[in-house]
């Protein structure tokens, strides 16, 4: 397998602002709005050799089968009210906000995504009674493209990266469009922002769960990363509470962009293509608004190939936990770096620590999972409890 490890040496101790309250409350009004489980798997924590590994699943939140729902609705809500000059209260639920904007029919979302993002998107536009346009990279498979669909929205195959998806989806906006990007670009940042903002919700849902059951907050965190907006919400959310948790940002080997950039003291692409089966991480350019964030917190990088994913998709399947090629890059970005001596040597104590995995999608493409597992997800027994279940 090849894999890359690297401390990071761009870190410096950091300050970021508090979170904004409004947040969880907007979430809190979304359809099937609920807390996503935190698992604890022992038999993992064995396996690995720590005291304990925490599980956040975002295999299925509001409904879609990863957490990307969470920047896309609060950021789209943002804008909308941003393009209205005023905040469509009182609203009490997603039909009534729906009726609260009609005026702005017929109006239109969208963007670029390789994947979770646009259906994000889609379904928000759905919701809400809009249009919606989606540009994909070339060479998206057809599962994820369909989902997009089914949202209702038009889907754009752009014959090129993820990145040229983004320059193409730009070109949409108008007085009755809004993009909503998860990456930012030069005079597009207040959206892209938003959308590290909506993230912040499952930072705190983990905080609650493990403050019900007085468990210890997580030592190690792991998180993938693709253009690291996702990334920019774990740094703002520990680094709030010191600098002691270790932050682990996992990519694939060839679109390793958050890393490479790292290495060479500022923002860098890495030219494409990027064929990943990581798909959400499939990026050559880290968001220029999460790059300070992100370079200046995140402790260590873990640059990892597809075999990687698929171990890890088998590794988490065989603990109950149903995750998709990029929601797995967690696990096998902590197991490289359990392999790694520079990174041992800078954990005192490894047994002692209790590390968190951020599994953010479920299975995306159902046909590829089933082959790299050898059965399918709806197959993959639910063996442990949520870890805050009984409070
Ligand atoms: C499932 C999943 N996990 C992680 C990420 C990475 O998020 P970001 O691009 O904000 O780094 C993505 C991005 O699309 C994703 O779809």
């Amino acid at each position: 397998m090849h894999s890359l490890v690297s401390q990071n040496p761009l870190r410096v101790p950091l300050e970021p602002p508090a979170p904004d309250e409004a947040v969880a409350a907007f979430h809190q009004r979304m359809p099937a709005y609920s807390t996503t489980p935190l698992f604890a798997s022992p038999n993992l924590a064995r396996r690995l050799g720590v005291k304990r590994v925490l599980v956040k699943a975002e295999t299925q939140r509001m409904g879609l089968p990863s957490f990307k729902i969470l920047g896309a609705s609060w950021a789209t809500y943002r804008a909308i009210c941003d393009h209205l000059g005023y905040e469509p209260e009182p609203w009490h639920n997603i039909n009534e906000l729906a009726a609260a904007l009609a005026h702005l029919k017929p109006f239109k979302l969208a963007t670029a995504t390789d994947g979770n993002h646009g259906r994000a998107v889609a379904f928000m536009a759905r919701l809400l009674g809009f249009d919606c346009h989606i540009f994909v990279p070339r060479g998206m498979v057809e599962p994820r493209i369909q989902a997009i669909r089914r949202e209702g929205a038009l889907v754009t195959v752009v014959d090129g990266t993820y990145d040229d998806a983004v320059l193409r989806a730009a070109e949409e906006a108008s007085t009755t469009c809004l993009v909503v990007s998860d990456t930012s670009w030069e005079g597009y940042e207040e959206i892209p922002a938003r959308v590290i903002e909506g993230y912040s919700t499952i930072f705190n849902e983990i905080d609650d769960a493990i403050d019900a059951t007085g468990l210890d907050r997580p030592d190690i965190v792991v998180i993938p990363m693709g253009v690291g907006a996702f990334m920019a919400a774990a740094v703002t959310h520990y680094r709030q509470q010191g600098e002691s948790t270790m932050i682990i940002g996992v990519e694939p080997i060839d679109a390793n962009c958050v890393q490479y950039s790292a290495q060479q003291g500022q923002l860098s692409e890495v030219p494409g293509p990027h064929n990943s089966i990581m798909v959400g991480l499939n990026c050559g350019l880290p968001s220029p608004i999460a790059w300070p964030r992100v370079s200046e917190g995140v402790d260590w990088f873990a640059s990892v190939d597809d075999e990687a994913a698929k171990a890890a998709m088998r590794g988490l399947a065989d603990v109950g936990i149903v995750a998709g090629e990029t929601g797995a890059a967690s696990l096998a970005g902590l197991e490289v770096v359990l392999g790694d001596e520079a990174w041992l040597q800078s954990v005192p104590d490894l047994a002692e620590a209790t590390v968190l995995l951020v599994v953010t999608e479920g299975a995306t493409d159902p046909d590829h999972y089933r082959e790299v597992v050898g059965r399918g997800s709806e197959t993959i027994g639910r063996v442990l409890t949520a870890v805050d279940a009984n409070s």
